[in-house]
């Protein structure tokens, strides 16, 4: 999704700009700009494509500016194209403004401008500020930011240079991220922390209706009526080498063999002493009124949250469903404090989760957040918070944020149970050991890669796949085809083995590989019947199976699973299709890390 970076001090603002938007790169851009204050002007250079093309333009001109802002734009009003890039310039040339989000009701507010007779370039939504500006103009722009934002509805975080004051930077935000990186006589400005991070660990995380002035020797914050705020440094725990490719070829295979130290990472923090210790002050009569649990999330975070389902229920017998955030926000459902809702968000920044999230809080639900990101909105705005300890997610394609999101609602279940009395001292403590049991057991498939990168390179070039299972297995299918349309543009589908007669078969033939997950021993034969399916439609089949499933004849590759209790094969399932995804990819020359027309971090509607 789009990235605003910003920079106030001793250094080429060029330079640290143009620094910054690549690292924002990974959220997904197609077009990107910068503005800086140069010589008593807005110099302003915006294009579609690469940051790689925008730097070289902007290195010829040889900015001597201190101050600016910088941009990379996600598409939503307006095609990608030079024009809509930002930064957008008032037409006197005396404001550049760079704006992350939508504004809802901007129709009317350009109509009311062009009526006025200002006149616009581009065809975006975040124009209207740039002239809304201008044409406010009270005593200071504070005065005038304040007046500005009061008229506008939906999100933004935007960022604003102003040539009459050329030493400062004016930001604010409302439902859009925003960071401020406190520095020695030097200020940043960043969508996200990496952004910043080999510059400084100290930062300001600006809350909804903030606006702060950026100089190079200080950052002032107001709150939306334009009083000074006192806000409180946050330190960030973690550095930059973390959130660098540390050797791999690509982020998304350095994130996928990461998984196992991430998992061992939460289970030492999260279970000690053979005691699952979770940051919630829940009392025991709250938790046993728990009688409905609730997963919301979107994508990948939606498909944890299905296998959680399983999970949670065989644990907890608490009933549970799940929603995607998009349409959760949206439904008028009746809660009590009877219903748990539990929202998974690796960026913690999803605008359909946060609004669910905030939904189910105003109807008086109890809410769980589970998160990767320390100090995002989700991780900020509930009390009760799994941090997923899995280290900056950099693909877009997620991978560890998944496999840590199905820890957590194990961690939660057994949590919930230990702490209602509904398990067994005993099955307690066989299933946490089954859970420290696991990273080894993702180390041990990462270890046999090689076998499916060869499965990869004999079907990568198939422009459709299927992937099916029962059960939990279900999910994880979903999630293996969701992967492979993401980053290599495959048509993939996942069904439900036995619904694929209901309907699909009609397209199952020798031109549609299909992938049959079978990690779940109970129903083994169940999925063999469906295998032998697709199997009388000439389908050639990869049969991702455990120890304990018998071979399917038939299938032309399988790759077993370490041996495992049902109940603890999702996380093991995933990791073969995450890599069978990756080496896909490859094989078709896509760029794994930043798949076209997604964003990492989806902060609109
Ligand atoms: C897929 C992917 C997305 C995200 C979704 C939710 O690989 O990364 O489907 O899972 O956009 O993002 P978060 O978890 O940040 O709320």
């Amino acid at each position: 999704m789009c990235g605003i970076v910003g920079y106030a001090g001793h250094r080429r603002a060029d330079g640290v700009l143009l620094q910054g938007l690549k690292k924002l790169e990974y959220r997904g851009y197609d077009s990107a700009g910068i503005a800086v204050c140069s010589a008593g002007e807005i110099f302003c250079e915006k294009k579609k494509g690469r940051v790689g093309e925008l730097q070289a333009i902007v290195e010829a001109a040889a900015l001597d500016g201190h101050v600016g802002i910088g941009h990379t734009r996600w598409a939503t009003h307006g095609a990608p194209s030079d024009v809509n890039s930002h930064p957008h310039l008032n037409g006197s040339r005396r404001f550049a403004l760079v704006h992350n989000g939508i504004i809802e009701n901007y129709a009317a507010l350009k109509d009311a401008l062009l009526a006025k007779g200002y006149r616009f370039r581009s065809e975006t939504d975040s124009e209207v500020l740039a002239h809304m500006l201008e044409a406010c103009d009270c005593e200071s722009l504070l005065e005038t930011l304040v007046q500005v934002l009061a008229k506008i509805q939906g999100s933004y975080a935007i960022a604003v240079l102003d040539r009459e004051h050329p030493e400062e930077i004016f930001v604010a935000r409302k439902s859009s991220p925003l960071v401020i990186g406190l520095g020695d006589g030097e200020n940043f400005i960043a969508s996200d922390i990496p952004a910043v991070l080999e510059y400084t660990k100290n930062m300001y995380i600006l809350e909804d209706g903030e606006i702060a002035s950026v100089q190079a020797q200080g950052v002032t914050v107001y709150d939306a009526k334009g009083q000074t705020v006192d806000k409180k440094v946050y330190q960030v725990h973690w550095d930059a080498t973390q959130a660098d490719k540390g050797g791999f070829a690509d982020y998304m295979r350095k994130e996928i063999y990461e998984q196992p130290n991430a998992l061992r990472k939460m289970l030492d923090a999260y279970c000690k002493d053979d005691k699952i210790t979770l940051p919630f002050q829940f009392t025991r009569k709250a938790l046993q009124e728990i009688k409905q649990i609730t997963i919301v999330g979107c994508g990948t975070a939606s498909y944890a949250g299905r296998v959680g389902e399983y999970i949670l229920e065989e644990i907890t017998g608490i009933p549970v469903k799940v929603e995607v955030g998009s349409e959760y926000r949206y439904k008028r459902s009746i809660l009590d404090a009877s219903n748990l809702i539990i929202i998974l968000s690796q960026s913690g920044e999803t605008a359909d989760s946060l609004a669910s999230m905030r939904e189910a809080k105003a109807r008086g639900a109890k809410l769980i957040g589970v998160t990767n990101v320390i100090g995002s909105t989700l991780s900020r705005e509930l009390e009760h918070v799994i941090h997923t300890m899995a280290g900056p997610e950099i693909a877009v394609a997620s991978t560890k944020a998944f496999t840590s999101q199905i820890l957590a609602l194990y961690l939660i279940g057994l949590f919930l149970a230990e702490s209602t009395k509904t398990i067994s001292e005993s099955q307690y403590q066989a299933y946490i050991s089954k859970l420290r049991g696991i990273p080894e057991k993702v180390e041990e498939i990462l270890r046999r890669e090689r076998e499916i990168q060869s499965i990869a390179e004999e079907f990568y070039a198939y422009e459709d796949m299927f992937f099916i299972g029962r059960l939990w297995d279900y999910p994880i299918a979903l999630e293996g085809s969701h992967k492979l349309k993401e980053i290599s543009y495959i048509h993939a589908e996942a069904y439900e083995a036995g619904e694929l007669k209901h309907g699909a078969l009609a397209l199952v033939t020798s031109e549609t590989p299909v992938i049959c997950l079978s990690s779940i021993a109970a129903i083994a034969d169940k999925m063999a019947s469906n295998i032998m399916e697709v199997k009388a439609r000439n389908a050639q089949m990869i049969h991702v199976r455990s120890e304990a499933v018998p071979p399917a004849p038939g299938c032309k590759r399988e790759f077993l699973l370490p041996q495992e209790e049902d109940l603890f094969t999702p996380i093991l399932a995933v990791v073969p299709l995450q890599l069978f995804s990756y080496f896909t990819a490859k094989y078709r020359g896509c760029d794994v890390d930043k798949p076209r027309n997604l964003a990492k971090s989806v902060t609109v509607e």
